[in-house]
């Protein structure tokens, strides 16, 4: 894991965007594995702008989507297939078509999730999959207590998100939806490059346990300790808590000639 902790949003959301490109340079039919919440939205507006200046294209790329609330009417503003929509496909120039994410209106959550699980498998899998962290310490929708091996699955939210993401539904808890579907961290775990963004005091003591802590169900994202490959991009609030933190300033700065992320 490569923690690297930057002065501010506009700087991750530079080193976000090179992580991507990078991936995509090196595969142009790349898979890409999109998040939705505030910590992604200035990597999505920095890739818009190279696509913008002619110094990228995605046109070859397709997108997977980590989580879906279910329940949401067709078509409803804040389902993460019509944020992604705006915040994502809108500013890129990623074929709509090849956007995917689980389906929240399916009758059958069972059926729609192992077919999501294979429609991950034959897309190849993900390259890169962009993260956020929930202040308790939830990646996707794995909310304390997940498996840490899990598959895509119908989750339900604790109150603690459903409060956090109310501010995206007029700040009423009682509109957020009490369940989704969400990968399960077995499958984020499969993606080849995992690369959380972190920002603010409120997630340092999650980070703390992402980064430091024991891999535990109480702090799912600690299951990413177990991957091969992770970069962690933080804000200095985020990464407050941690203990190696004069580790992780150095490593930054004494990075090697040409060290990739
Ligand atoms: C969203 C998702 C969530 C968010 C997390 C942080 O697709 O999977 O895990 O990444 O709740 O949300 P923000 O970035 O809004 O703080």
């Amino acid at each position: 894991m490569e923690v690297v902790i930057l002065p501010g949003e506009e700087q991750i959301a530079a080193v976000g965007a090179d992580i991507i490109a990078q991936h995509v340079a090196a595969r142009p039919a790349a898979v890409l594995g999109l998040a939705t919440g505030s910590s992604p939205l200035r990597v999505y507006e920095q890739l818009g702008r190279r696509i913008a200046a002619g110094d990228l294209t995605l046109s070859g790329c397709s997108a997977v989507l980590l989580d879906e609330y279910l329940g949401l009417p067709t078509g409803h503003r804040e389902a993460y297939r019509q944020v992604i929509e705006r915040e994502f496909v809108e500013r890129v120039d990623i074929d709509s078509t090849r956007v995917h994410g689980p389906d929240g209106s399916a009758s059958d959550v069972v059926v729609a999730c192992a077919e999501y699980e294979e429609q991950i498998r034959a897309a190849g899998g993900v390259d890169v999959q962009l993260l956020g962290i929930g202040g308790n310490g939830h990646i996707a929708f794995n909310e304390p207590g997940a498996s840490l091996a899990g598959r895509t699955q119908a989750r339900m939210l604790t109150e603690q998100t459903r409060r956090d993401n109310a501010r995206f539904f007029g700040d009423d808890i009682d509109a957020v939806p009490r369940h989704c579907l969400t990968q399960g961290i077995g499958t984020i775990r499969e993606a080849r490059h995992l690369l959380l963004i972190a920002l603010g005091s409120a997630k340092a003591e999650a980070v703390q346990q992402l980064v430091e802590g024991p891999v535990s169900a109480l702090w799912p994202a600690s299951a990413l300790q177990l991957h091969p490959h992770v970069t962690v991009l933080l804000d200095d609030a985020a990464a407050s808590r941690l203990e190696l933190r004069e580790h992780y300033l150095a490593s930054a700065e004494h990075r090697l000639a040409g060290q990739r992320y």
